[in-house]
Parts: C-alpha cells; sequence; structure tokens
C-alpha cells in the first residue's frame, strides 16, 4: 500500500516535469509557479522519508529517495534566465545565473546524497543508518543550494 502510494506521487512528480518543459517558454511567472510546484512535490518526498525513516521502513524511503534522485538533475532546466527575484517575485537569487556552474553542482550533490540514501536503503540499511543518511540529504543536497541560491521569506 505505501509503495503504491509512493509511486503515485512519483507519477505525479513525473507528470509535473513533463508539462515543465514546454512552460519554459511562457511567462516568468508561470515558470516560478511551476518549478515551485516541483519544489514541493520534492519536499513531499523528502516528508515522507522523514517519517519512513525511524520507523525502519527502508522500502518506503528507496522509493521516495530514487524519486528526488530522478529529479535533481531537472532543478537547473527550471531556472531559464530572466526568472531571478529581480524580475519576477520569487526566491530565485542572482547569483544562480552569476555562479552557474554551482548552482548545477549543487542538484548533484542532492542527486548523489539521495542515490545513496536509495543504495543503502536497497541493501536494507536499518533506522539508525536511514536517519543519518537522510539528513545529510537534507543539509547537503537541499540546504547546499537553498543556502547560497536562495532567497530569505520576505
Ligand atoms: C540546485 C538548487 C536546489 C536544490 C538542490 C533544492 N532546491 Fe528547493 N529551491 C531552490 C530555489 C532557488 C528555490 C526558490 C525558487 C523560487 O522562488 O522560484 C527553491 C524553493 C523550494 C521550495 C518552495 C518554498 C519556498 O518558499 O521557496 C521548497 C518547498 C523547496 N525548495 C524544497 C526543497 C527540498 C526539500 C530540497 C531537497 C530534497 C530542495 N528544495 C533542493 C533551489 C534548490
Amino acid at each position: 500500500m505505501r509503495s503504491l502510494v509512493a509511486s503515485a506521487v512519483v507519477a505525479a512528480t513525473l507528470f509535473l516535469a513533463s508539462v515543465l518543459a514546454p512552460a519554459l517558454a511562457a511567462e516568468p511567472k508561470e515558470t516560478v509557479d511551476l518549478r515551485n510546484a516541483v519544489m514541493w512535490s520534492i519536499a513531499a518526498h523528502l516528508n515522507q522519508i522523514k517519517a519512513a525513516a525511524p520507523a525502519g521502513d527502508a522500502k518506503t524511503v528507496a522509493a521516495h529517495a530514487a524519486a528526488l534522485k530522478g529529479l535533481a538533475p531537472h532543478i537547473p532546466t527550471m531556472f531559464p534566465e530572466g526568472t531571478s527575484l529581480e524580475v519576477v517575485e520569487n526566491r530565485a537569487k542572482p547569483e544562480i545565473w552569476a555562479d552557474w556552474d554551482k548552482f548545477v553542482e549543487a542538484a548533484e550533490v542532492m542527486e548523489t546524497r539521495a542515490g545513496e540514501l536509495e543504495q543503502i536503503a536497497k541493501d536494507g540499511a536499518e533506522a539508525p543508518a536511514l536517519v543519518a543518511a537522510f539528513a545529510t540529504l537534507g543539509k547537503e543536497g537541499c540546504g547546499g543550494c537553498h543556502k547560497p541560491f536562495r532567497a530569505p521569506k520576505d
């Protein structure tokens, strides 16, 4: 049942990603709305992991970690030039485009950390190891990009 729910979330997220590409040619505001919707679905995957890891539910953790690994490389595509907070209301700092390689690297860190979590979960890691790898994913994978590149909420 849980993995059914997980695959529904994965499917929904992939659908979002598939509608994203044509939208990038659209208004900056639409791009911002879509990328935030994808970010919220990314957060939903992370929340599922947060709940499943302490319970030692490695199967659920693996499914959502795989989804995050798959989504990470698409993050930079969601940030075309002309969509910074200087142009349209959102939290994307201009540093993203000034330090583009670093931004892409931050997405790669998320992909790597999610892949590591997926692997240990598939190998049957128990709760403490799952929780530790989840924390690393959150800190380095999400925080590693948000810290330099996402403006604080106003
Ligand atoms: C490569 C950079 C990058 C990575 C990796 C990344 N994010 Fe984001 N995220 C951003 C940026 C930039 C924004 C602001 C986008 C905007 O305002 O249009 C954002 C916005 C968000 C939002 C929308 C809420 C808000 O107020 O801005 C959520 C939720 C979120 N991210 C969650 C996550 C989670 C959870 C992870 C890790 C699993 C993650 N992000 C990984 C760059 C990233």
